[in-house]
C-alpha cells in the first residue's frame, strides 16, 4: 500500500512559525514520525511540500494509479482553493483531510473547508499527533477495516 502525505504552504516552516498554535515540531520531524508509524504498518510514504498552489494541484493529478490514498495538510488552501478541489473531485484518490490546529476552534474564516466534504474524514487540532491519527484512519478503511 502506498500513501502520498501532501503539505501546503508554510508548513515547511513549522517549528519556528506561531509555535503557539503550531508547536515546536519541524515538518521534517513529522515526517519522521509518519515514516515510522508507516512501516510497522507495512505501508510506504511518498512525501511532499510546496507552498505552490499549482504544485499541489499537479501533485494531486499524479496520484492517480499512483497512490492508495492520501492525507492532506493543504494549509491555507484549505479554506480557499477551488483548484486543489477540481483535482481532488477529478483524480478521486481516497484521502484525509488533516490539520495540526482545531481550525473549528479559529478566526471564522478558517472554520470552513472547501475538500471537507471530499474526504473520508477529518483529523484536526491533534498538534502533529494529526498525522499519526490521519495514516491509522486511512490505513483502516483502504484495509476495510
Ligand atoms: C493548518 C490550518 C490552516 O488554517 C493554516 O493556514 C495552516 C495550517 C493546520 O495544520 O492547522 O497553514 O492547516
Amino acid at each position: 500500500m502506498r500513501i502520498a502525505v501532501l503539505n501546503g504552504p508554510n508548513l515547511n516552516l513549522l517549528g519556528q512559525r506561531e509555535p503557539e498554535i503550531y508547536g515546536r515540531t519541524t515538518l521534517a520531524e513529522i515526517e519522521q514520525m509518519v515514516r515510522q508509524a508507516a512501516a510497522t504498518l507495512k505501508v510506504e510514504i511518498d512525501w511532499f511540500q510546496s507552498n505552490h498552489e499549482g504544485a499541489l494541484v499537479e501533485a494531486v493529478q499524479q496520484l492517480e494509479g499512483r497512490a492508495d490514498g492520501a492525507m492532506i495538510n493543504a494549509a491555507a488552501l484549505t479554506h480557499s482553493s477551488l483548484a486543489l478541489r477540481d483535482a481532488l473531485l477529478a483524480v478521486r484518490v481516497p484521502f484525509v483531510e488533516l490539520h495540526l490546529s482545531n481550525i473549528f476552534a479559529r478566526e471564522p474564516e478558517r472554520r470552513q473547508s472547501v475538500i471537507a466534504d471530499l474526504a473520508l474524514g477529518m483529523v484536526t487540532g491533534f498538534g502533529p499527533q494529526s498525522y499519526l491519527l490521519a495514516l491509522q484512519g486511512l490505513v483502516s478503511r483502504l484495509r476495510g477495516a
